[in-house]
């Protein structure tokens, strides 16, 4: 027989037996759905610290040994010896492609890539150029299920993979059509003789009057970049997609969703927040000030790019995106960029520190990406839209697993009312 949590009310005398369920890899479970209808209580966990949302085959993180694992294979691996549209192949069916099924997932993309003239030309051109890219993102990809009404229908397989593809292959599209409207510059088409990475800077970098040659290194430090941000387990911005799924919304408003709540900086936003932060410092004589302010609680100044809900560790993202900093920043001939020097210092300070130590607060995948976008010339404001177009996969993957699950059911927290009681007017 298996083991079990036995719960029990002094209040009623009532007790529960709820057996633990294990899965493949870290902790089991006690599946508690019953609680409210055998004792009449709800279960509180602000932030879900101690709750498992959902069952999941996707992503498994080990925060204790900072291990990532996508479909089993560990992050770093995949990072080194695969490429991204590989890795989202990994993410969407479980297994690695063969050539053969690379081959005809990649073309599939570039027949996917384009966006409406229509959304191109005049979605955006209404919002002003000082709006921030991550603002017409969220409106841009809200408004794709008008545009696609072929693919919104959630019970439909082939509905739900051709949305699937459309959302990968155009997020690059999208992002770089936000960037060209900022700048002022018209949008620039996907060119189907590049990788998925060197579209993007192609898509953000050439004009009509000089055409880009896509850096290989460049090239190669943003596909890793985006192997390494694909997915990561029910993070905020993960189990919001999930959530808006729960209520049979179509794919496009779901992911719409997902890159609302990426932007917040205590998430996806971060990336953002870490060079404006580095910027501020400017020197690391300033280094010490800036500690002292993470630290104070009457502060709310918090040091960007460090702890994470999960990865008591080392982040294992950050040390891969620590050395392609080195790398890119040599090879981009950026390597004495001051603001490297201030957050090589920064971490060095924050490591030595009681404070971070005894709070397990480490450097995560926000913290170097920054640096990196900066040496290959993304501004700042498209730091979270790379984001984005990297976690697109993993949103998407996690959305296929939670709509092809039998008896899905709608998402419906319940809480501790603390509120009035009833009264008459
Ligand atoms: C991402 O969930 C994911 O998987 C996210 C992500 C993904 O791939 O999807 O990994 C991507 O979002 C990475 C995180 C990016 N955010 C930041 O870098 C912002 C700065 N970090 C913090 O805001 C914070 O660490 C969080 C939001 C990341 C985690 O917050 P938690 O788990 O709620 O931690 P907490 O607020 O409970 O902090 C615990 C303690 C507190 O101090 P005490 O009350 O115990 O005295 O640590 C302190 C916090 O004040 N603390 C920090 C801190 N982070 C936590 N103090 C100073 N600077 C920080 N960065």
């Amino acid at each position: 027989m298996g083991e079990k949590i036995t719960l029990h009310d002094s209040a009623s005398g009532k007790t529960l037996e709820l057996p633990i369920i294990e899965g493949t890899e870290g902790p089991g479970v006690f599946d508690i759905s019953s609680v409210y209808r055998e004792l009449g209580y709800f279960t509180l966990d602000p932030g879900f610290q101690s709750t498992a949302s959902c069952r999941s085959a996707v992503t498994f993180i080990d925060g204790e040994k900072g291990v990532l694992l996508y479909r089993g294979y560990p992050v770093d691996q995949l990072a080194e010896k695969s490429s991204f549209l590989r890795v989202a192949y990994l993410l969407l069916y479980g297994e690695l492609p063969t050539d053969e099924e690379h081959a005809a997932f990649v073309d599939e993309f570039r027949h996917y890539n384009m966006i409406k003239e229509s959304l191109l030309k005049r979605f955006y051109e209404g919002f002003y150029h000082d709006a921030h890219p991550m603002a017409i993102m969220v409106g841009v990809v809200g408004s794709l299920s008008a545009f696609y009404h072929d693919s919104t229908d959630i019970h439909n397989v082939e509905h739900r993979k051709m949305a699937a593809y459309r959302l990968i292959a155009k997020m690059p599209t999208i992002a770089a059509a936000c960037y060209k409207h900022c700048i002022g510059e018209p949008a620039v088409y996907p060119d189907n003789s590049l990788s998925y990475a060197g579209n993007v800077l192609h898509m953000m970098f050439s004009l009509p009057t000089e055409k880009y040659v896509v850096n290989p290194v460049a090239e190669k430090a943003l596909d890793r970049i985006f192997i390494l941000h694909a997915d990561h387990e029910q993070n905020a911005s993960t189990s919001t997609v999930r959530l808006a799924g729960s209520s049979q919304a179509n794919p496009f408003a779901c992911i719409a969703s997902g890159i609302a709540a990426l932007w917040g900086p205590a998430h996806g936003g971060a990336n953002e927040a870490v060079l404006n932060m580095l910027e501020e410092i400017g020197d690391p004589s300033n280094i010490p000030k800036f500690i002292a302010k993470a630290k104070d609680k009457k502060d709310p100044f918090r040091l960007m790019g460090f702890g994470h809900r999960v990865y008591k560790n080392y982040d294992p993202r950050a040390k891969l995106i620590r050395e392609t900093c080195h790398e890119v920043l040599d090879e981009l001939g950026s390597k004495d960029d001051p603001l490297f020097e201030v957050a090589l210092a920064l971490e060095e300070a924050a490591l030595k520190d009681e404070y971070f130590i005894e709070r397990n607060l480490y450097p995560n995948v926000d913290f170097y990406s920054g640096l990196i976008y900066k040496a290959i010339g993304i501004p700042t404001n498209m730091f979270t839209v790379m984001f984005a177009i990297a976690r697109t996969t993993g949103w998407v993957a996690q959305w296929m697993e939670m709509i092809s699950e039998p008896n899905q059911r709608i998402g419906r927290p319940r809480q501790l009312y603390v509120g009035e009681k009833k009264r008459d007017l």
